[in-house]
């Protein structure tokens, strides 16, 4: 690692944490950059989700040691924090979940005494550590080889089934699993790392890669170093590590897979530079210096995870007709909602990704127009009144700014298409121009700090409505922010969005064909629409004529395939039986896997005599947090 050097560390424990007077140039322009962002006193910015008492002692940087030792399944070493406490504060509480600590020190190698609490299966246990007086503390630790944030592929997993294949996840409270720091979003870190794995893999991190290639690591492997100088939340910390090729995109962009699918990807997502000028174009400058993305081994439990300057993908996001690449919108929009402006606790994550949501759809209209983002936000409006129908329309989960929220996100169609349909109402009812100044000054004022919806809204008042009492009467905020429903002002698709794809679901409910030629022209949005309007019970010959003539059972696009396979195994249609054992063991992604096994599960002994020998199968190949969630569903 790229320790600094000892005189550096004298003068910065001498002089304030900004360490800004006759420091070496090089660290000076490090430690300039590196500002510490401020921690939020409201109330409502207290994270039941971490142990962390950030108003005494608070982490502002992360410097990693680590091994991965793929036999063991585990990643240790040393994580070096630099802290900042309140006078009097003699201890620091971090979060942990399963390490093993050996030692914890002082810079100088003091040992610091430190306990490990009670643990919580959801949290994890509290690492207290007695400073002692130490700015800068080391904690010698492994990480255990169930680590949540951690999924070790075998070379069976991947691609190109000669190598083992590592990758985190973060979010939401994950990385205390392998990293011990505070980890609650509202407490920014920079970080560095240096990790070493065995030859001839590859690691990369969500941080500026600074030996792209590695270099020889004493004792065997390569190691590969790392830094943020932009304070982070700590879930945004990410590794993958593997056989990883790279394909350069454009000037600033490119993207890492396993050599076996580099090719796909790059084809998939040659239009990712134009995506990074609309954003910018739109809401300011992409503050992140590159753009990449990893697209991993199937495994990958979710889509897209916008780790910066790494987004990490899902394989099922090829599609082969960069159908899909909204997804690609998305993550990178989390360079701006979600990385630069944070949501402080997990109960306003609508803050992330609604906002997100908001501004993929807007990334989509600047690329692709308005038709597809047309039917792109209708989409995401019937996702949303699926949440309603699913948990009552007035209900609390449905409100925005949501307490009881769990740290999995809630309901997605209240957080991602509650969200953007009222940033979606706002811009109609201000307009687009005033609305875009608006959000483009928000993200500036607020780069690299934690928010709340009580902030937003204040930010809001100040710098958009300034007064305007009708504006202000006309927004209902309060009412979109804080109460469960829909509120009346909520901007409805155009009714004629998918006019044609409602006609052929009439035409096809009456009695008639299903509509060959028309499918063959429609686009993915139109196919979901025409599938998931379908009535949920169909007789069989009807199931047989919509698989023959629209071919659902072999289609190459993943959302297709899985809005096939729901109707299908809905209403027990054996033929399809094949193709959904094949999908639940060719990937993990728990929006696939988790609906899939629900409706096998609904569908007593028909469907649990194929969920429960397929889940044997499938499970050891899964992310724990989709296993977690189908072993949910099982119990029940
Ligand atoms: N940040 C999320 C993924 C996430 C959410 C991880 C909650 C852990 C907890 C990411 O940006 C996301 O929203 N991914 C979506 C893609 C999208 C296009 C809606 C996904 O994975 O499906
Ligand atoms: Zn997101």
């Amino acid at each position: 690692m790229r320790l600094l050097p000892a005189a550096f560390l004298a003068l910065l424990a001498a002089c304030s944490p900004a360490g800004d007077q006759a420091v070496p140039k090089q660290e000076e322009a490090a430690a300039a950059e590196r500002r510490v962002a401020p921690i939020l006193d409201s109330p409502d910015a207290r994270d039941t989700h971490s142990y962390a008492r950030p108003l005494e002692a608070r982490v502002t940087h992360v410097a990693l040691d680590l091994k991965a030792d793929f036999a063991a399944k585990r990643i240790g070493g040393t994580a070096t924090l630099d802290v900042q406490a309140k006078p009097g504060v003699k201890a620091i509480v971090l979060d942990s979940k399963g390490l093993e600590v050996s030692a914890v020190t002082d810079e100088a190698g003091k040992p610091l005494p430190h306990a490990l609490g009670e643990a919580d299966p959801d949290l994890g246990a509290p690492l207290t550590v007695d400073l002692n007086g130490a700015k800068r503390i080391r904690i010698f630790y492994t990480s255990a080889p169930d680590a949540e944030a951690l999924q070790w592929l075998t070379p069976e997993q991947t691609a190109g089934k000669k190598h083992p294949f590592l990758f985190s996840q973060g979010q939401a409270i994950l990385n205390r699993s392998w990293i011990p720091t505070q980890d609650s979003p509202g407490i920014r870190q920079t970080w560095e790392a240096r990790i070493v794995v065995p030859e001839p893999l590859r690691a990369v991190m969500s941080g500026e890669r600074v030996t792209p290639e590695g270099e020889p690591a004493e004792g065997g492997g390569r190691a590969f170093r790392f830094r943020m100088n932009h304070p982070v939340a700590p879930y945004l910390i990410a590794l993958a590590a593997g056989d990883i090729a790279f394909q350069e995109l454009g000037p600033r962009s490119g993207v890492y897979a396993e050599p076996a699918t580099v090719k796909a990807a790059a084809a998939e997502l040659v239009d990712t530079e134009k995506m990074i000028d609309a954003a910018e174009k739109l809401y300011g400058p992409y503050r992140w210096g590159r753009y990449d993305m990893i697209v991993l081994p199937p495994a990958f439990p979710y889509g897209g995870m916008e780790n910066p300057t790494l987004t990490f993908l899902t394989p099922t996001f090829l599609a082969g007709d960069r159908s899909l690449v909204g997804l690609v919108a998305h993550e990178l929009a989390h360079s701006w909602s979600g990385n630069l402006v944070t949501n402080a606790v997990w109960p306003d994550s609508w803050l992330n990704e609604g906002f997100t949501s908001y501004f993929e759809n807007r990334i989509m209209e600047a690329l692709y127009g308005p038709g597809r983002a047309g039917m792109e936000a209708a989409l995401s409006f019937a996702d949303m009144e699926s949440a309603f129908t699913e948990l009552g329309a007035t209900a609390p989960g449905t409100r925005l700014h949501n307490p009881d929220e769990t740290t999995e996100g809630g309901a997605s169609g209240i957080v991602y298409d509650k969200g953007a349909l009222f940033l979606r109402t706002m811009e109609r009812i201000a307009g687009r121009e005033r609305f875009d100044a608006w959000l483009r000054s928000y993200f500036d004022r607020h780069a690299f700090q934690p928010m709340t919806s009580a902030l937003f809204l204040a930010d809001l008042r100040a710098n958009l409505i300034k007064g305007d009492k009708t504006l202000e009467q006309k927004l209902m905020l309060d009412e979109w922010v804080y109460k469960p429903g829909l509120p009346a002002n909520a901007v409805r698709p155009d009714p004629k969005t998918f006019a044609p794809v409602d006609a052929a679901l009439t035409g096809f409910k009456g009695g008639g064909a299903a509509p060959a030629q028309l499918w063959a022209r429609w686009t993915t949005a139109e196919r979901l629409r025409f599938l998931n309007g379908l009535p949920r019970e169909l007789p069989q010959p009807r199931l047989a004529e919509l698989d023959r003539s629209l071919q659902l059972t072999g289609s190459r696009n993943a959302e297709v395939l899985f809005a096939w396979l729901q109707l299908a195994l809905a209403n027990r249609y054996q033929p399809a039986v094949p193709a959904a054992e094949r999908f639940l063991l060719s990937m993990g992604r728990a929006k696939f896997v988790t609906p899939l096994f629900k409706t096998l599960w609904a569908e007593d002994e028909w469907g649990r005599s194929i969920a429960r020998p397929l889940w044997e199968r499938a499970r050891p190949t899964y992310h724990s947090v989709t296993s977690g969630r189908v072993e949910e569903i099982m119990k029940g």
